[in-house]
């Protein structure tokens, strides 16, 4: 006959908890949701109307913004599921409470719209580094989330203002 072990080890049914997002994390995470979706709005915005020198190397490149935050949106919406949080993004949501400035409306020429987007990114960066702030003490997981997505927006950041410097 097969006798019950006794465990010393196993935890209890009770015993057992998930992590999750402080209301302040969940804050600080929704705010990097709405930014980053304003950012991928006004990439399209810029991809469709920028007009003159360089076009078509900058109308790509906005492209590659537009990816990078588009799918940085999932991964930080999807990170809030993970934790309990419940992600807002409706448009009417995004544009109460982003931090990006307004896009300007109309055909724009090459080297405004990389100026324009220039700021936009670095606004969406400030956000997600104040953010990742928070995530430091709380979850570092989600710090290294944030880590990745700033290091990629960081560098298309880059690779866009390059194309208004002078040497
Ligand atoms: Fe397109």
């Amino acid at each position: 006959m097969i006798m019950g072990t006794t465990s010393k080890t196993r935890r209890t049914e009770a015993e057992v908890t998930s992590f999750q997002a402080s209301p302040e994390l969940s804050a600080s995470l929704q705010q990097v949701l709405v930014d980053l979706i304003e950012l991928h709005l006004q990439g399209k915005q810029a991809h469709w109307n920028v007009v003159g020198t360089n076009f078509r190397d900058l109308h790509l490149q906005l492209d590659e913004i537009v990816d990078a935050a588009r799918e940085g949106s999932d991964t930080i919406a999807e990170r809030m599921r993970a934790l309990d949080a419940v992600p807002d993004g409706r448009s009417d949501t995004v544009v109460a409470t982003t931090t990006l400035p307004e896009f300007p409306a109309y055909e724009r020429n090459t080297g405004e719209v990389v100026d324009l987007m220039t700021t936009r990114l670095y606004a969406a960066v400030g956000t997600m580094r104040a953010a990742r702030g928070r995530a430091d003490d709380e979850d570092p997981i989600t710090a290294d989330i944030l880590h990745q997505l700033i290091e990629g927006l960081e560098k298309q950041a880059w690779l866009l203002k390059a194309e208004n410097w002078k040497v």
